[in-house]
């Protein structure tokens, strides 16, 4: 009888770990994910009165953003020191969140 119990013990315990619900190992808030759903918070915060929810509304002269055609690096840029009618954005957001709204505007293209 008892190995028996040794065996269910064991089993329960194996199946207990491979479970799916565990969290992922690794998963530090600065993965991937968050910093695109971070992004995302800035434009709207930020960015929608001129480019518009999905980056085209082209208010103020602003540029449609799925067709634009620069890198992530030159979007900082832009949106670090402005741009024509465009708001410097230095001062206003800190430098990670500058990339990190730079990285969600990368996502339009994507999805034309
Ligand atoms: C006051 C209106 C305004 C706001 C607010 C604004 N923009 Fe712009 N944006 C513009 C205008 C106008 C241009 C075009 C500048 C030009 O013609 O050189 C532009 C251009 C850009 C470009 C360059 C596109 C290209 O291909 O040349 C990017 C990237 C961009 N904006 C991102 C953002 C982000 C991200 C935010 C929010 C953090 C933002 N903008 C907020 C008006 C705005």
């Amino acid at each position: 009888m008892k190995p028996f119990f040794v065996f269910i013990g064991i089993a329960f315990f194996i199946m207990a770990c491979g479970g799916s619900d565990t969290p992922p190992t690794g998963g530090n808030s600065n993965s991937g994910k968050s910093m695109v759903s971070k992004g995302e918070k800035i434009f709207k915060t930020n960015c929608i009165t001129c480019h518009g929810i999905d980056g085209r509304l082209k208010l103020n002269g602003a540029k449609e953003l799925p067709l634009s055609t620069l890198t992530v690096d030159e979007r900082i840029a832009v949106i670090t020191n402005g741009r024509k009618l465009m708001t410097p954005f230095k001062g206003i957001l800190t430098e990670k969140q500058i990339k990190a709204v730079a990285e969600y505007t990368m996502k339009f293209s994507d999805d034309k």
